[in-house]
This record gives C-alpha cells, structure tokens and sequence, in this order.
C-alpha cells in the first residue's frame, strides 16, 4: 500500500500530478490530509478545481503551536497506518505536515518517499531548512527535481536512492494552464490596472518580524508598477496585529484580494508583468514556458539557485531601497528569458509513480 500525504496548498498542488497519475494507473493508495491548512481557499478548493479525489482522511487539529500540530498529526497518522499498513509513505516538500507523515511512518516500519528532495536554502532561520533537511536524512527514495538538488543530497551522504525526476510544479502548469485560461477570466476583467505586478508574501521570518512587515509595506507604497496582492492568512493575521493593515488598504495601486483558486492565480501569473514574492513556488512557477515571468525573491536566500542561474529569479531581500531599485531594473531588462524551465520537463509525476509503483504495491 502506498499512502501520499498532503496538508498545505503548495502540497496539494504539487502532489496532484502523482495522485491522478496513481489513479489513471489503478494503483491501490491511501491519500491523507493532515488539516494544516483548514481555509477553504487554501485547502479545499485546490482538492476541487484540480480534479482529485476526496482524502480517504483528514484531521481537525486543535493545537496552535507548530510542535503542537506536529505531535497530533503524528498521533492521528499513526492510527491511519495501524489500520492501512503502508508500505511507502509520499511526503512533499518541507512543512510541519511532511516532518509528521515523515515520523509517524518511520515508527510503524513504512519507508518515506520524498518529492522535492535535495533542496537547501542554507538558511537556519527557515523552519522549512529544518524541515527538509530532517526528511531527506530518513527518506529511502528521494526524488530531487535537479541535479543540483542531487548534488547537495550527495554531499550530505543521505541515506535513500536518489532519482533526478523533475518538479511536479511543471506536470501541474502544463495540466492546468488551459483551463487556467478559461477560469481566470472573470479576476482578470476585476483588476482595475493594464499592466500589473503580482505579489505575494508569507514566510515566517519575513512577516512575524515587524520591521521586516513595515518595510515590505513601504515597498508596496512605492511601487512603479501597480500590483495584485492575494494575502495569505498568516501575514494578514501579522498586518492587523502590527498594525499595518489600515496602511496596505489605503494604497490606490494595490488590488487586495483573498487568497486566490490555482487556476485563477495561474491565470494571473501569465497575465502579469511581473512578480514580487517570497515563495518557493513561485520562483518555479514563473519559469514554466508559459508563464516566463521574471520574479523579485523577496528574501536574502533561496533553495532554488536554478531560478537564478537561469536568469529568472533576483534575490534581493526586503530592503525596500534595493528592491524597488531592482524592480525597476527587471521591468526594464531587455535580456531575453529562457524558452525551456530548469525545473523539469512536466514528467516528474510519472517518474515517480513509476518508482511508488515497483516498491509500495
Ligand atoms: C506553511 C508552511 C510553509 C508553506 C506555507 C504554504 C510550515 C513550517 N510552513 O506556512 O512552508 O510555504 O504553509 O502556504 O509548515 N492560517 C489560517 N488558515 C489556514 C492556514 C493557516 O488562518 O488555512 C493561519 C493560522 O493563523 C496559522 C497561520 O496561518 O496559525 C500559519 O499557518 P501554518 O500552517 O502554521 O504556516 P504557514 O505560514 O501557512
Ligand atoms: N497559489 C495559489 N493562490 C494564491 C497564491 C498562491 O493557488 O493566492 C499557489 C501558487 O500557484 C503555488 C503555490 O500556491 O503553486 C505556492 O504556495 P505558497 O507560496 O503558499 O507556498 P510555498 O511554495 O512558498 O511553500
């Protein structure tokens, strides 16, 4: 039995590709929400427009803190396994869910598949640097999207088999960018603004911190460009408490909206000149050939240096003077953007089925 695990949007998103793959294969698989993200708009709806089946579970999670949440998804996990007995657990990426699912299945004898391995930021504040780095070190099969992904798996002498497959995030954009088309119209007819930026922000180092909130406030007050902000609940959480969301409403060049359906935010990506973010999503996403957008990390590091390199990505922090100098620039840079993404070739999910498929069933 093979179980795949999933309990936040981008985990959602980036699981979809593996989870239809299991199922045009008719591959027996349990598939588990571990409630970390509960919202309609940041959960349910991406279970909806991207065509997947209801999890056989979900939890309620009643904790807060995320030690807390860790301890009960184990709880809830480990009762799942008792009862399915997986062989192979399928974890994604680097939140407090994929540390769970990555624990609870070590300790009922299950082997842990990563998706997305490999990757490091290097930076300890992260708690997803924490998080990943945790689940590669126990994964048996790791699937890095890169070769750099590879690379930094090796130096670290992990323990599982590593296979270079791919993000998913690409298998995902070339599933739905059609109808992203179609379903994005209606946001788009709604952004009062011809040309704008799209901008996004919610890692915790960046807006638990009040100054580092204040000045990402500042950057969207002097933007050259006018932007759409979807917001995700932490920061507007943070914005209130700070006392900074009076400020973000006032200004007459940002669309505030609540956070946004996959195809609907696609269809914005594609639509717009450029984006402003501290996603690690996003930093694949724009790359896609379809979208070729260049992005602003809004961060001082990043575990996708393959943006970087290949001209997409400029990592430039939160100073508001550094950024919205270099927001100019890139608005300005006549530097053609590669036609192909670094991220994979849109077959990942196969790659991987193909592997969950000769060691779960
Ligand atoms: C989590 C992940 C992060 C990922 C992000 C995707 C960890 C450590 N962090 O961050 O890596 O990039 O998801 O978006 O796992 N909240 C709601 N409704 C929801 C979900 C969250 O209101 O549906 C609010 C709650 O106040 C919650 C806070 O957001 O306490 C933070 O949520 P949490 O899931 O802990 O972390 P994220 O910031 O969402
Ligand atoms: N996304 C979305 N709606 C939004 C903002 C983002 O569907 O309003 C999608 C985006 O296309 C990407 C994923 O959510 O696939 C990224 O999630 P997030 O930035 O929250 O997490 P990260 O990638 O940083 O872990």
């Amino acid at each position: 039995m093979i179980a795949v695990v999933v309990g936040t949007r981008p985990e959602i998103i980036k699981m979809a590709p593996v989870v239809l793959e299991l199922e045009s294969r008719g591959i027996d698989y349990t598939f588990v929400h571990t409630g970390q993200h509960y919202d309609y708009e940041m959960s349910k709806i991406f279970i909806e427009e991207l065509g997947l089946p209801e999890p056989h579970f979900s939890f309620e999670l009643k904790g807060s803190t995320p030690g807390e949440q860790i301890g009960e998804m184990i709880i809830h996990l480990d009762k799942i396994s008792q009862e399915r007995k997986p062989k192979v657990v399928a974890v994604q990426g680097d939140t407090n869910s994929m540390v769970a699912a990555a624990i609870a299945a070590l300790k009922v004898g299950a082997e842990v598949a990563h998706v997305e391995a490999g990757l490091r930021s290097y930076d300890w504040r992260m708690p997803e640097e924490h998080n990943r780095r945790m689940i590669d070190h126990v994964s048996k099969y790791l699937f890095a999207p890169t070769e750099d992904a590879k690379r930094n798996l090796e130096e670290e002498m992990v323990y599982g088999e590593i296979y270079v497959t791919g993000n998913t995030v690409i298998d995902a954009l070339d599933r739905y960018m059609g109808l992203a088309e179609e379903r994005s119209k209606e946001v788009l007819e709604k952004v009062p603004f011809d040309e704008f930026g799209v901008v996004t922000f919610h890692r915790a180092e960046n807006v638990d911190n009040p100054q580092t909130l204040k000045d990402f406030v500042r950057i969207l007050e002097r933007s050259p460009i006018p932007l759409v902000y979807p917001v995700h609940p932490r920061t507007r959480k943070r914005l209130l408490e700070f006392g900074l969301w009076d400020r973000v409403k006032r200004i007459p060049h940002l669309m505030i909206t609540e956070p946004l359906g996959y195809l609907e935010f696609i269809g914005l990506l594609k639509n717009s000149k450029i984006v402003l973010s501290d996603s690690g999503g996003l930093q694949e996403e724009v790359t896609h050939p379809k979208i070729r957008k260049r992005i602003i990390v809004l961060r001082t590091s990043t575990e996708r240096p393959e943006a970087i390199k290949s001209g997409f990505a400029y990592v430039v922090g939160t100073n508001p003077v550094v950024v919205l100098a270099t927001l100019e620039r890139a608005l300005n840079e006549g530097a053609p953007l590669p036609e192909a993404s670094p991220f994979g070739d849109g077959k990942a999910g196969k790659r991987i089925v193909d592997v969950l498929e000769r060691v779960g069933s």
